[in-house]
């Protein structure tokens, strides 16, 4: 394993241990090099890569911090609910609640690219981190032989492992829309959050490496708990 990869882990892992809380401010450069017998280069890799993924944010002059306890998806990085509660340390589980054949409707049809009532598989669960409903993600797959998953046990497994490791399906990259909502009774009933909270809506068509589309999921996250963390980089339009 890489050096910055074992610092990164060390570094989560005072996290998970609660040594170090949200707001905290983290060790310098200079101290984790000198604390870990590593070079100041690699102290500053695994830094600016757990500030990419969201687990700490730099202030300008003042140093690293922890941020604060929120779930982080990126918005860079093609990830899955289950690498994203990892990421954060804490322990990804999921109820599900119906796994059926269905036919595909307008819009799943479209994004999906498949003609209208072709049968898709329907996944609907609910996911939760240290057993606490965060969100409710419905999918809907296409692929040849999409019926075995079925079969699966959904709530042990994550699904874009199974795509990827059992069907040899890569997953390369994904198109996805954000939406501010409120919570309506059947969400906010599993979500166990009052009627109207805020939520956010995500929907991703997610593509294999042949760029054809193979899941069309439509997710409802409970607002207060999750970051959706993206960087971003000016184009130097302006650069003399
Ligand atoms: C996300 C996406 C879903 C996807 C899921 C896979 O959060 N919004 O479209 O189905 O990740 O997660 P897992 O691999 O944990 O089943």
């Amino acid at each position: 394993m890489p050096r910055y990869h074992q610092l990164k882990e060390i570094l989560r892992e005072r996290i998970r241990s609660g040594e170090w809380k949200s707001g905290d401010l983290i060790p310098s450069e200079r101290e984790l090099s000198e604390l870990y017998g590593i070079s100041r280069m690699t102290a500053r890799q695994a830094i600016t890569d757990l500030v990419n993924e969201g687990v700490f944010y730099r202030e300008q002059g003042k140093g690293t911090f922890v941020t604060s306890h929120k779930i982080t998806q990126q918005l860079m990085r093609l990830t899955g609910f289950t690498e994203d509660i990892s990421a954060r340390g804490q322990r990804p589980s999921t109820k599900v609640l119906s796994a059926e054949m269905l036919p595909a409707d307008e819009l799943t049809a479209e994004r999906l690219r498949i003609p209208v009532g072709q049968l898709v598989f329907c996944l609907q669960r609910l996911r939760l981190a240290d057993d606490e409903p965060l969100a409710i993600e419905r999918s809907q797959l296409n692929f040849k032989g999409c019926e075995k998953l079925l079969e699966e046990d959904l709530e042990q497994n994550s699904l874009y492992q199974l795509l990827e490791s059992s069907y040899g399906i890569p997953l390369m990259e994904a198109e996805q829309e954000l939406e501010a909502g409120l919570a309506g009774e059947e969400d906010s009933r599993l979500l166990k959050i009052a009627l109207d909270s805020a939520v956010l809506y995500t929907r991703r068509t997610t593509f294999t490496d042949r760029n054809q589309p193979v899941e069309y999921a439509r997710s409802v996250y409970c607002g207060n708990k999750y970051t959706f963390y993206t960087h971003l980089k000016r184009e130097q339009l302006f650069a003399s």
